[in-house]
């Protein structure tokens, strides 16, 4: 069976970019492939958290992946704290890239900004960490939205380079990048990718938001004053536009054309009507449901001291395999 990893920062509330553009295929991808799904702790740490916010952010985290329908039965849910050879894949991996490979990575380039020297050195070799996510699980495909797509790249390179090195040993992984929905953008901005860290509440909206909440935040979402197009190509030149068609063609799992074809000629309040409605039928449960999860945490900590079972088993047996082809002593 073909093998899944993927994996979501615990850094606040996850929003309907993550759960569009990644979650919401992991689901569909587990009957298919044998799926591994991971809340990141320690690419976390890339940004300054508060201990005991991160430990409640890693198990909500858990709780809306099996809010969403992970179900546990077929996917193992881990912790990447829990298994040491992810970082001590992450060490072999460095010393195989090039610097100018990671001067590349534009995500890096756009959080650091002007004050590059004031980064921190966790921040500019993160992809190298996510790399050895990927490889140490010899996963062969990655759901993810296209944000994370350089980085597969990257990763794609650097076992390219550890099999040049030291002999075929890593599989490849393929990016699996699905639907309307690979890239949600900020409801506040068309050009800005909804992202946790925009300063605006309104810019997306969280797991955790109630109806009302839902509601409020698409009406308020930035439009034109043109009422909906009829063709992709006339949407494709209205950024806001064509982000809210996204969004309901991704949660109403339809084709972005069938939607235009339905809402063609309505007026944006019309439309954010329907849109809310949607959002709310599809987001609700899964935020009541987190919220049950949530007030049993000693249920998810098994689940996920289980997870954390199975997936060392997997990986201490690829480091050692590894640590014998570079040469080190096992
Ligand atoms: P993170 O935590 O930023 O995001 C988790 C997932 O959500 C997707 N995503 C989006 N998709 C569509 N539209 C958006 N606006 C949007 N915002 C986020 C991301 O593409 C991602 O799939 N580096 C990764 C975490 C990671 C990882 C891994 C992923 C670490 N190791 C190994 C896959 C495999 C990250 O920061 O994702």
């Amino acid at each position: 069976m073909k093998r899944i990893f993927s994996g979501m920062q615990p850094t606040g509330n996850l929003h309907l970019g993550n759960y569009l553009g990644a979650l919401k295929n992991w689901v569909k991808l587990q009957d298919d492939y044998e799926c591994y799904y991971c809340v990141v702790d320690l690419h976390a740490l890339t940004l300054p958290q508060d201990p005991a916010t991160l430990r409640k952010a890693i198990r909500e985290v858990a709780c809306a992946y099996i809010a969403a329908g992970i179900d546990t039965n077929k996917s193992t849910l881990c912790v990447q704290s829990c298994m040491p050879a992810h970082t001590e894949l992450s060490w072999l991996l460095s010393t195989l890239t090039p610097l100018g490979w990671m001067n590349r990575m534009t995500q890096f380039k756009d959080k650091a900004g002007k004050n590059r020297d004031l980064q921190l050195l966790g921040l500019y070799s993160y992809p190298i960490l996510m790399a050895a996510d990927i490889l140490i699980y010899q996963a062969s495909h990655v759901p993810v939205g296209e944000d994370q797509k350089q980085h597969l790249e990257l990763t794609r390179d650097v076992a390219i380079a550890f099999n040049n090195r030291y002999g075929a040993y890593f599989t490849i992984p393929e990016p699996l990048i699905m639907g309307e929905a690979a890239r949600i953008m900020s409801l506040r901005d068309g050009a800005k990718k909804m992202s946790k860290s925009d300063t605006s509440d309104y810019s997306r909206i969280n797991l955790t938001d109630d109806a009302d909440t839902i509601m409020l935040k698409i009406r308020k979402a930035k439009t034109d004053p043109e009422p909906l197009p009829d063709t992709l190509e006339d949407l494709a030149k209205r950024p806001e536009a064509q982000n809210l068609v996204s969004i309901y063609a991704a949660m109403a799992d339809r084709p972005l054309e069938g939607v235009l074809r339905e809402h063609a000629g309505e007026t944006f309040s019309t439309f954010k009507k329907d849109l809310a409605d949607l959002t709310i039928a599809k987001l609700v449960p899964i935020t009541n449901r987190m919220r049950e999860l949530m007030a049993d945490p000693a249920e998810i900590d098994a689940i996920l001291a289980k997870g954390a079972e199975k997936a060392n088993a997997l990986t201490q047996k690829h480091l050692k395999e590894i640590k014998e082809r570079v040469g080190l002593w096992v």
